[in-house]
């Protein structure tokens, strides 16, 4: 089971929502936590509250591969190095596709999706290095299974969060390395707002902000699940090094009937030539898969 106290931690997205409540949790398992994020007035407002020797403020944009490994040298030049890695920090837009610019890919796909990449290709060679085993998180959402219109963008981001997760889970284990998926359903925190940090070079295309949107999505925001809560749930699935980690169980039901809309799209189609040998091959892969998710669990 992964033991938290003395540990360098290393939350994106740190300074608000989930990310803050991350940082407060860990700070009370006795981690040293680096709170990462885009917004310096958030992190100075934030360590203002926390008041904590523990807990240092690094600005960084998380799909910035150069920025990343200077924010990873900062923290670990004063906390030692990172074995907790949340990759949490993420943006949202509300928009299909078809009305999305190649700007707008290049934004949320560089937060949500690069931003995780890089963490991960940024730590996971230190934390190899280091020896001391370790714990990705990797916050994906409940729309990385359940996809409509218009978060298009953001659906296509956090599925491949997923994609990138379960590999990632069943590659580090041999390194005593956990890694988790965090599926949270709404939250109560600041993404309505996201952009505010809207970079002004990927602004080409970009729709006007439509206020009254934003306006109605922080309402709902509201009624979201509180930070400390989901980070609770979050350490919890840790120490049992479980996969997923479903925050938000009124989704349960929708992600049962899913899966069976799923399976309800197979076919008896006849054999067709090489069917026998595929059968074969499929479940050699098939064991193998087996084998190294329950071996991921036994990782920590
Ligand atoms: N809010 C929800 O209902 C909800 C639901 C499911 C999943 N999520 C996911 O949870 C994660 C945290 O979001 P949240 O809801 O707490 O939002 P939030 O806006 O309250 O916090 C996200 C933080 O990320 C920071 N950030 C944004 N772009 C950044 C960048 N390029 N580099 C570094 N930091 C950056 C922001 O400044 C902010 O402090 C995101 O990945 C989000 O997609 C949120």
């Amino acid at each position: 089971m992964i033991n938290f106290s003395g540990r360098t931690a290393f939350v994106t997205g740190g300074a608000n929502g989930i990310g803050i409540g991350l940082v407060r949790a860990l700070l009370a398992e006795g981690c040293k936590v680096a709170m990462a994020d885009i917004r310096q007035d958030a992190i100075d407002a934030a360590l203002k509250s926390l008041d904590n020797q523990m807990v240092m403020g690094v600005q960084v944009d998380v799909s910035s591969r150069e920025g990343m490994a200077a924010a990873a040298d900062t923290v670990e030049e004063r906390f030692g190095p990172v074995s907790l890695l949340f990759n949490n920090a993420g943006i949202n837009l509300f928009q299909p596709i078809e009305e999305s610019s190649y700007s707008d890919w290049d934004w949320v796909m560089g937060v949500n999706l690069h931003g995780p990449i890089n963490g991960v290709m940024t730590f996971v060679p230190r934390m190899i290095a280091a020896g001391q085993g370790g714990y990705i998180v990797n916050t994906a959402s409940m729309a990385g299974w359940l996809a409509s219109g218009s978060p298009g963008i953001y659906n296509t981001t956090k599925f491949a969060v997923r994609g990138m997760s379960e590999s990632l889970r069943a590659s580090l284990a041999p390194h005593g390395i956990g890694v988790s998926i965090l599926c949270p359903g709404l939250v109560k925190s600041h993404i309505f707002a996201s952009d505010e940090v809207r970079p002004p070079e990927l602004m080409v295309g970009a729709k006007p902000v439509d206020t009254a949107h934003v306006e109605r999505l922080a309402g709902v925001h509201e009624f979201g699940m509180e930070p400390d809560v989901i980070a609770a749930r979050v350490l919890d699935a840790m120490r049992e090094n479980r996969a997923y980690i479903f925050s938000h169980p009124e989704h349960r039901e929708e992600v049962a009937e899913l899966f069976a809309e799923y399976l309800a799209d197979y076919r008896d189609y006849p054999e067709d030539p090489g069917y026998d040998q595929r059968v074969g091959f499929e479940a050699f892969r098939r064991k193998s898969y087996k084998d190294a998710r329950d071996a991921a669990q036994n990782a920590t």
